[in-house]
This record gives structure tokens, C-alpha cells and sequence, in this order.
């Protein structure tokens, strides 16, 4: 077990929800932070040299897939949290769509009783909106939200109806904070799908689907949640269109959030060109204007937070013909090298935006409270340290169980040396300590 004393001494301290970005110490002691200041002496404290390092809110990740319960072959929530913790994660929300669905609060607590026992990083289980996935009967949204269950979301697929979207969003009313996340997807556009429709799936001769596919029911959504009032939450957002929707919708002052993963802020379509089945992922891949309103999206903060929607898949699986793998990409350990190598080092998004994006942000509407800082005395210490400079490969093996990344023989630049996980090292000198 690690030391529960540690002093962080000399890093770049970037805090964005306090606003701080200067260097400092910062000693943690039982689980939460004691000092913050300069010159700090932490008396019988380990010291964890920061000097070129920047210290930072641990990151959030608010759409995960860790597979438990059925799909183990793929991820559990031990190995699951374990990649998370190795890329700088000290909280994830998993997504409801496991065998069980997580529909009821049995399934949750199971979820919950898993990750505890794992230690690795605080797990905010996403419960279903629909029984079993299936788009028609609510799920048991008010015993899930009474056993403390925030984000509600069918993802993997769209509630097919506005009438029961509705429905979810006018129960969500009634649970103060409660949000439902929406993968947004008009099944009827995207059936049989492969790619995003265009001059690419054209020539690659894989049958595609228009943006329109989700810009449609971005539209639909944001008109139920200001007919309701309840809020919602766009899950990984892929058009420009999506993008001016959710930025109109803001400025009327709606109850709207939205998310964006590393793989659409750096892969376009043009990209499958090699029938990479790691990066055939749901919502697909778009065009490079698609890509670039999404960053711009995410520098303004229309998009709120970056999330990895890691969703592994085994290598049978993504060995298929393209045609029949399995959409998505794992993105928990390469996440912060990807936001610091294609969006912070071109200038395209400031480094304590960067990070915003990916602990306060989504801390904020996970309701996640010990996490996303501030980082301040009397706060949990959900930290990590990472060196901003340090190059890297992105190669199997992965610490997730599986391999199948759309990243794999990227270089990337930054790298995570301590994650701390309330007060305690789950990652040290870029290694794991249990
Ligand atoms: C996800 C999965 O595999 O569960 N796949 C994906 O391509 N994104 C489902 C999802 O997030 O829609
Ligand atoms: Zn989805």
C-alpha cells in the first residue's frame, strides 16, 4: 500500500476550477490535501519531485465501458480501472450496456461491490433509461436514483421515441440533478451502416450514414429537454452540425451538456482507408470540417468535456471482416497524451482548458464532488502528476484487457507519472503499486 503522506514538491499546479496555474507544492495526508503553498516541508512526508511536472485534478471520465457484468472476455471492472488509473483517471462512469443491464439497483450495487474491490478509481455506474436497453419501458430510474445513481443513458443505442425520451426527461425532473445522456442516432438513417456516408465511404465501397443521422435527434432532444426542463446530456458528439445545435441550445439557456472523445477530435473518415477495424467506432468517424468544429466546439466550451467512451472489444472480434467488427476503440490510457499531442501542443485548445474538459467539467455533471478539484486544504487528493513533454508509441499490450485501439503506432506527448486515488498512489513513477 502506498504511503498515505506524500509531498508533490516544485510541479506546475493547474487547478481550473480554482483558477490556478503556478508552481507550488502540495502535501496530502490521510486521503486529503493538508498544504498548498511554496517551500512547503512535509516533515516526515515521501517526496514526489515535480520539477517540468504538471499536478492536476485526477481526470474524469464520464462514458466508459468496463464490460462487467457479461462481457469479461473484454474488460472487467478491475482491468477497466486499472487502465483508467494508468492514464491519470480517478473517477469513471461505466456504461449501463452489460448483461445484466444495469436497469435496477441490484445490478448497480454489483457494479459498485466489483470496483471497491478493485480500489483503482471511484466508479459512477451509469444506469439504463429503458428496461433491458430496449427503448420502450422506463428503467427503474427513481429506486437507481435514490441509490445515488446521477447520469441515466441507453448508450450503445438512441431512445427510439421522443415520447419516451420525454417521459425519462420529466421523471429526471423530479430527482434534482439527475441527467439523461443521450447517444444520439436515428436508427432509421444508420442501419447497416459502416462509416460516415460521404466521398470516402464512396470509394472504400462501405455503405455509410449522413451526419444528419445525429443531428436529428440532437435537434429532437434539445426541444424535448426545453419542453420539459429536464437535463440532458449529449454523449459523444461527432458533426459540426450537432455542434451549432448544442451551442444554440446553450445560449436559450437550456440544461444541456455535451461530451467529445479523443478519437473524433483526431481521426476523420478518410482515415479508414486502411480498413482499420479500431477505428470503425459508433458514432463513425466524419469529415475533417466535422473534426475541426468539434475542436473549436471544445475550445469554447460549447462541447463541455472530453470522454474516452472506451469501449473494448476482443481481437476476434476487431479481426473480423470491417464489416462485421464491432464498433469502438479503447481510449482510457492514451486520452491525456492525445488531448496534449493534437489539441495543446498545436495551440488549438490552452492546456488548463485541455484539462478542464477532462476532471472539473465532467466531475461537474457527473456530480462527482470529491473530484475535479479545487485543490485545496480540507479537499479529497484525487490528483495526478504527469510529464507534459514525454514522448511515447501507443502500442499493445494495453493494461485494458483489450487491445483494439484506434491509436496504436501514434506518437504521443505527455505522460502520466502518479495518479493518486484519495490520497493514495494507484500509479508511482508511471508504474502501478498493487
Ligand atoms: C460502444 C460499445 O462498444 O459499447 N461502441 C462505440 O463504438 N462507441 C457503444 C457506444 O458508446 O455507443
Ligand atoms: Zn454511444
Amino acid at each position: 500500500m502506498a504511503s498515505p503522506d506524500l509531498l508533490f514538491r516544485g510541479a506546475r499546479v493547474i487547478d481550473p476550477r480554482a483558477g490556478r496555474d503556478e508552481v507550488a507544492d502540495v502535501h496530502v495526508r490521510d486521503g486529503i490535501v493538508v498544504d498548498v503553498g511554496s517551500g512547503l516541508d512535509g516533515a516526515s512526508a515521501e517526496i514526489v519531485e515535480g520539477d517540468g511536472l504538471v499536478l492536476t485534478p485526477g481526470l474524469v471520465d464520464i462514458h466508459t465501458h468496463l464490460r462487467e457484468p457479461g462481457f469479461e472476455q473484454k474488460e472487467t471492472i478491475e482491468t477497466g480501472t486499472r487502465a483508467a488509473a494508468a492514464g491519470g483517471y480517478t473517477a469513471v462512469a461505466p456504461m449501463a450496456n452489460t448483461d445484466p443491464v444495469a436497469d435496477d439497483a441490484s445490478v448497480i450495487a454489483e457494479v459498485r461491490a466489483a470496483a471497491a474491490r478493485a480500489g483503482l478509481a471511484d466508479v459512477f455506474p451509469v444506469g439504463a433509461i429503458t428496461k433491458g436497453l430496449e427503448g420502450e419501458v422506463l428503467a427503474e430510474i427513481g429506486e437507481m436514483a435514490a441509490a445515488g445513481v446521477r447520469v441515466f443513458s441507453d448508450d450503445g443505442r438512441c431512445v427510439p421515441t421522443a415520447r419516451t425520451l420525454r417521459n425519462a426527461l420529466t421523471y429526471a425532473r423530479a430527482f434534482d440533478d439527475v441527467v439523461i445522456a443521450e447517444h444520439c442516432e436515428d436508427a432509421s438513417l444508420s442501419r447497416g451502416q459502416q462509416m460516415h456516408e460521404g466521398i470516402s465511404s464512396s470509394s472504400l465501397g462501405l455503405a455509410g450514414q449522413p451526419g444528419a443521422a445525429e443531428d436529428a435527434i440532437v435537434y429532437r432532444d434539445i426541444e424535448l429537454a426545453r419542453l420539459t426542463g429536464g437535463r440532458l446530456h449529449i454523449c459523444h458528439v461527432s458533426s459540426a452540425r450537432s455542434v451549432e445545435l448544442v451551442r444554440r441550445a446553450k445560449a436559450d439557456g437550456l440544461r444541456i451538456s455535451a461530451e467529445v472523445t479523443p478519437h473524433h477530435l483526431v481521426f476523420i473518415d478518410e482515415d479508414l482507408r486502411t480498413y482499420d477495424t479500431n477505428k470503425k467506432v459508433n458514432p463513425p468517424l466524419r469529415t475533417e470540417a466535422d473534426r475541426d468544429a468539434l475542436r473549436e466546439g471544445l475550445a469554447d466550451g460549447t462541447i463541455d468535456a472530453i470522454a474516452t467512451d472506451h469501449a473494448p472489444h476482443a481481437v476476434e472480434e476487431k479481426e473480423a471482416e470491417f464489416d462485421r467488427a464491432p464498433p469502438g476503440t479503447i481510449g482510457l490510457e492514451t486520452a491525456l497524451a492525445v488531448a496534449l499531442t493534437d489539441l495543446v501542443a498545436p495551440g488549438l485548445v490552452s492546456l488548463p482548458r485541455a484539462l478542464e474538459s477532462l476532471s472539473s467539467a465532467p466531475a461537474l455533471i457527473l456530480g462527482a464532488r470529491d473530484h475535479g478539484g479545487p485543490i485545496e486544504v480540507g479537499r479529497p487528493a484525487n490528483l495526478v502528476l504527469f510529464d507534459p513533454e514525454e514522448r511515447w508509441t501507443a502500442e499493445p499490450p494495453f493494461v485494458s484487457r483489450s487491445r483494439n485501439s484506434a491509436f496504436i503506432g501514434r506518437e504521443l506527448r505527455g505522460r502520466v507519472r502518479s495518479t493518486v486515488l484519495h490520497g493514495e498512489l494507484t500509479i508511482a513513477e508511471g508504474k502501478a503499486t498493487r
